[in-house]
């Protein structure tokens, strides 16, 4: 295998911890909500797998002197660029177009094709996108290699240095890749800009994930068999059902049935149509499983299980003094690039959320170890495998 194979096979690898842009297939819905009128707004779409869906998005902010930043860009769907000409055409040119992440594929696939409608963006990217030397990777990600570059060390060395300030997480090797994650923060609009560090799970599906409930409802299914009901309750169900096995894949709450259960369950359900997979339905949730979910809507904000487990506690260091850094800057709230936003957030609240990396660990707000158990295992196994790198101790 050629390195640049072998590179190419890590990237997507990697992108395996995340969720894959799967579902919805070829037909991705946009919603563009105003947050600060006039001058911030989010474009959320979906993505998953298994019907396990989550909202992901991109933030627009409108620039002092006329035109628009762009973080994290989503794809770029006729419905999406013509939601993105509107503000064009009220406020200026998409001057500047932010690939925040060196990790997280799911934002880092649009971006080439999304700077092809607006030929006169220049483009910022997180740096160590790859570890071959930059016109190779750039360009195999379609990014014009003419109007891009990496986001500079010093935050003021940029021309929107005067409204936006920001601050680099890594790039830090991990063994199975490099993780980097750029924070944007927005001084007018006191606005945060995160990518997949925070997140904070509403109770409620988010609308995105509402346009078209046929996950939320085959989620609120107990087993093969049931027909579920359109209804409010249901579709929360499903959601809380969907925001747990996306955060710990396997939250303690949920059992796999054993296979010849599966596959007899599968042949007595209702709907055996490919959309349905077939009935097949490998989900079996104890009857306490709503208290998983309401531990972390407890928690308001928290760093995502995955980045706690395997990512962020490799460089608890580096972690907390970005963390520092961030929570430093006087933001009112936080727009992540998953699950809810915004956030109604004050500094303090955002870096409390890290106390998980420090010693001693401040419980309260520690995910529940059986929760994590998977992850941890996980962790373990890869561990063991040499493809990660061993946990630093804590701060
Ligand atoms: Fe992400």
């Amino acid at each position: 295998m050629s390195e640049f194979s072998k590179q190419l096979t890590k990237d997507l690898a990697w992108s395996f911890w995340f969720t894959l842009p799967i579902y919805p297939f070829s037909q991705r819905q946009t919603i563009r909500t105003e947050v600060v009128s006039g001058t911030v707004w989010t474009f959320d779409q979906l993505q998953g797998i298994f019907y396990v869906v989550v909202p992901i998005r991109m933030s627009v902010i409108k620039l002092n002197e006329g035109g628009l930043l762009i973080y994290a860009p989503v794809a770029p769907t006729p419905e999406c660029i013509r939601l993105v000409k509107e503000l064009v055409k009220e406020h200026g040119e998409v001057k500047y177009i932010i690939l925040p992440t060196s990790s997280g594929l799911e934002h880092k696939v649009f971006v080439g094709p999304f700077a092809r409608y607006f030929r006169h963006a220049q483009i910022f990217v997180a740096p160590k996108q790859w570890s071959f030397p930059l016109n190779l990777p750039l360009s195999w990600l379609g990014l014009p290699s003419d109007r891009t570059q990496v986001l500079p060390e010093d935050s003021s060395k940029t021309p929107f240095a005067q409204e936006f300030d920001y601050a680099i997480l890594g790039a830090f090797e991990l063994g199975l890749g490099k993780f980097a994650e750029v924070a944007f923060f927005h001084k007018q609009s006191r606005t945060l800009l995160l990518t997949d560090t925070i997140v904070s799970v509403p109770a409620e599906p988010p609308a995105i994930i509402q346009l078209d409930p046929y996950p939320l409802l085959f989620h609120a299914k107990d087993k093969a068999t049931d027909v579920v009901a359109d209804t409010y309750a249901n579709r929360c169900k499903g959601w809380q059902r969907i925001t747990l096995f996306a955060l710990y894949f396997g939250p303690s709450a949920l059992e796999v049935p054993k296979l010849q259960e599966l596959l007899s369950n599968a042949l007595k359900a209702s709907d055996r149509t490919k959309k349905a997979y077939f009935g097949l339905f490998p989900f079996q949730w104890q009857p306490n499983w709503q208290r998983s979910f309401e531990v972390l809507r407890d928690r308001q904000l928290f760093v995502a299980p995955v980045l706690q487990t395997l990512i962020l506690n490799r460089a608890p260091t580096e972690t907390i003094a970005w963390a520092d850094i961030v929570a430093s800057w006087n933001f009112e709230r936080i727009i992540p690039c998953h699950f809810d936003a915004p956030i109604a957030a004050q500094p303090q609240q955002f870096r409390q959320a890290f106390a998980f990396l420090e010693q001693p660990v401040i419980t309260t707000n520690s995910l529940p170890e059986i929760d994590l158990e998977l992850l941890k295992n996980l962790e373990l196994g890869l561990q063991k495998t040499r493809i990660l790198k061993p946990a630093a101790n804590k701060q």
